[in-house]
């Protein structure tokens, strides 16, 4: 079907003749002798305005041109005599494609809460928020292959079924085709199609990591899940990591290559979602806009974690769960330092060893990890990273203390016995990026289809 866009229909300065436009209804007001379409196909945020001729198109069909249904239409683009736009489409045609009936449609035009939202999540990017989001969403993904591809990283695709648990957090998801009464007994899945017990991957660091002590700088962008049963606005169980991983670097070098990311990131929404962002910093978070800027101009706070201990035992505030060296910060610990104490993104480093995975290279301290996270206002950790331990013994001796078998990571553990190099890497929760670029609260609201504990529908 031949159409032009409505983004660049929008975007004309001069009237044109003859154009063919398709979209959904938004919105119809009839005057006397002429009814107005709000139409919008998704490419931009501002819909097109179209004046029909009831008359031309008759009232049979003038009655069903409702709100949701999909039409159309064929005509000039004139200067418009009304208020709020500089053109409008006089149509010399219009065909509805599919009617929506206006008893059951959901969508009315009126302001619908997120949590109803999300239950006819199939039917929400047809609001404006959900457009906004999905298309900043889209560039994102777009500016994260921009960004490794433009420094040479080389893309990998990872496994999704894996038998590694890399975080060691035990938070996976078992991948089987036996039927359910092959489950019991001792050892189930040695009959199993792997013959042996396979998950979902929780990330792709490990497979990363082996490309690249070849490739020496790569990066993963897929989906990752875990069963962690964290029922909070920024968990999913299935959630997209970006991961990118550098042989012959080291922490430094890994919080220098997260800053820039960020920024990268943040740089182009800024530029390629301008009605989006603008949208979404009126309706959604006053505050949007001026943290993105913040974000670009500031260099990010780089501190160790005892320090921020020290920072957050002296605030004074009274947290619900409290500040003790040895524990995970929580994440409203997290943002006390971002939000209030510096007011900008910050790089926690050197965390205890307990609190951290098996793989973080051990400092010379033998207390802490080269460990860093970034942090960020309103979200709290949106990137977790380290370097890794690159000596072998070093690695299978803190395996040993973990009480990790040796024989599952065989293969990783040659990466370290041959031709071992200091390397360092991160990854960036997707979703939590989406967050911060759009001001959304809940994690659920930027990703097509959450997946949640309770929650697999569409
Ligand atoms: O800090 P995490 O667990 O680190 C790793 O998985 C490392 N293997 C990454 C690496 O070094 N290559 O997770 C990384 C990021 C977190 O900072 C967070 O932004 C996001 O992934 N994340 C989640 N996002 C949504 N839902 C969840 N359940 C998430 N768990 C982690
Ligand atoms: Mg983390």
């Amino acid at each position: 079907m031949k159409r032009e866009k409505i983004v660049s229909v929008l975007a004309r300065t001069e009237p044109a003749r003859g154009l063919t436009v398709c979209g959904w209804i938004r919105t119809r007001r009839d005057g006397k002798d002429v009814s107005f379409l709000e139409i919008n196909d998704g490419s931009s945020l501002k819909n097109l305005q179209i004046v029909v001729d009831p008359g031309a198109v008759g009232q049979d069909l003038l009655r069903r041109l409702t709100t949701g249904a999909s039409v159309r239409a064929v005509g000039d683009l004139v200067p418009s005599l009304g208020a709020g736009q500089r053109l409008e489409l006089r149509t010399r045609e219009v065909e509805l494609l599919g009617a929506a009936d206006p008893e059951s449609y959901p969508l009315q035009k009126k302001r619908h809460g997120f949590e109803f939202l999300r239950t006819i999540a199939h039917l929400r990017p047809r609001t404006n928020t959900f457009g906004a989001v999905m298309r900043v969403r889209g560039e994102l993904s777009f500016a994260v292959h921009e960004f490794f591809q433009s420094r040479g990283f080389v893309p990998m695709h990872t496994p999704i079924i894996t038998a590694s648990d890399c975080e060691g957090a035990g938070e996976m998801f078992t991948v089987t085709s036996l039927p359910p009464d092959r489950l019991a007994g001792p050892d189930p899945f040695a009959e199993d199609f792997f013959g042996k017990r396979a998950y979902l991957t929780v990330s792709g660091q490990l497979n990363a990591e082996a490309a690249a002590t070849a490739l020496a700088e790569v990066y993963t962008f897929g989906p990752t899940f875990r069963a962690e049963n964290s029922n909070t606005a920024r968990h999913l169980a299935e959630f997209w990591m970006i991961e990118p991983e550098m042989a012959f670097c080291d922490i430094h070098d890994d919080m220098d290559l997260a800053e820039a990311f960020m920024k990268h990131l943040v740089a182009r929404v800024l530029e390629r979602c301008a009605d989006d962002l603008a949208f979404l910093d009126q309706w959604v978070d006053k505050t949007l806009l001026a943290t993105l800027r913040n974000t670009l101009e500031s260099d990010f706070v780089r501190l160790d974690y005892t320090e921020a201990v020290e920072i957050l035992k002296r605030s004074g505030r009274a947290f619900e769960f409290p500040v003790e060296w040895g524990h995970d910060l929580q994440s409203e610990h997290e943002r006390h330092l971002t939000e209030q104490h510096f007011g900008r993104p910050v790089i926690l480093t050197a965390y205890p060893k307990e609190i951290k995975s098996f793989y973080m290279r051990v400092n010379d301290d033998g207390r802490t990890v080269a460990a860093m996270d970034v942090l960020v206002p309103r979200i709290g950790e949106i990137i977790g990273g380290s370097q890794r331990e690159e000596r072998y013994d070093v690695l299978t001796a803190r395996m040993a203390e973990l009480g990790l078998p040796l024989e599952p990571y065989s293969w990783y553990l040659d990466l370290l016995r041959f031709g071992s190099v200091p390397h360092a890497g991160f990854g960036m929760g997707f979703e939590r990026m989406v967050m911060f670029a759009t001001g959304m609260t809940n994690i659920r609201d930027v990703i097509p289809f959450p997946r949640y504990p309770g929650h697999a529908e569409f």
